[in-house]
């Protein structure tokens, strides 16, 4: 939403209070990028009807696994399912250790521009050494886009909470 995404809103099942897949292809227009899941409380959404439905209409899935961590769907992971996915390490959620959250690249194709927007806009990632990667001392890191500090903070000693 901060690069001008508007959401559109799809109503919820009463069962599990989370999106009612049977709602979302009517929701999709020209203009839908992605269909974002919130995983309310831990209960997963339908998300083998949902990722189909993105196949369908060459859509992304990012989850909202925030409320998710540690939570599974058919035996998968929340959060390992969609493209994209976000996680919450705020103090009242099931993993906390130091506030926070993180993003899960589910998709390789969007590991390279994740690592600009972590590193403030800046391509510096990739001079760092990484097992497989050739470092060019020398070279210079540049700002290609716009960015946050999303780098991690160090972790305390007693796993937060
Ligand atoms: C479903 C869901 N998504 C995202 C967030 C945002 O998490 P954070 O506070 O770590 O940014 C929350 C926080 O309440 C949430 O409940």
């Amino acid at each position: 939403m901060l690069r001008g995404a508007v959401p559109v809103f799809v109503d919820i099942r009463p069962d599990t209070l989370n999106i009612d897949e049977s709602l979302i292809e009517a929701a999709i227009t020209e203009r839908t990028r992605a269909i974002v899941p919130v995983h309310y409380a831990g209960v997963g959404c339908e998300m083998d009807a949902i990722m189909a439905i993105a196949n369908r209409h060459n859509l992304l899935v990012i989850e909202d696994a925030a409320q998710a961590t540690l939570a599974t769907y058919k035996g998968r992971p929340l959060g390992a399912i969609g493209h994209l996915s976000a996680l919450s390490f705020h103090e009242t959620r099931t993993s906390s250790p130091a506030r926070a959250g993180a993003l899960l690249v589910n998709a390789p194709q969007f590991a390279e521009r994740a690592e600009i927007i972590r590193e403030k806009g800046t391509n510096r990632s990739q001079f760092l050494p990484r097992p497989g990667r050739q470092v060019f001392l020398g070279r210079r890191w540049f700002i290609v886009s716009a960015g946050r500090d999303h780098r991690g903070v160090p972790v305390g000693a007693d796993g937060g909470g």
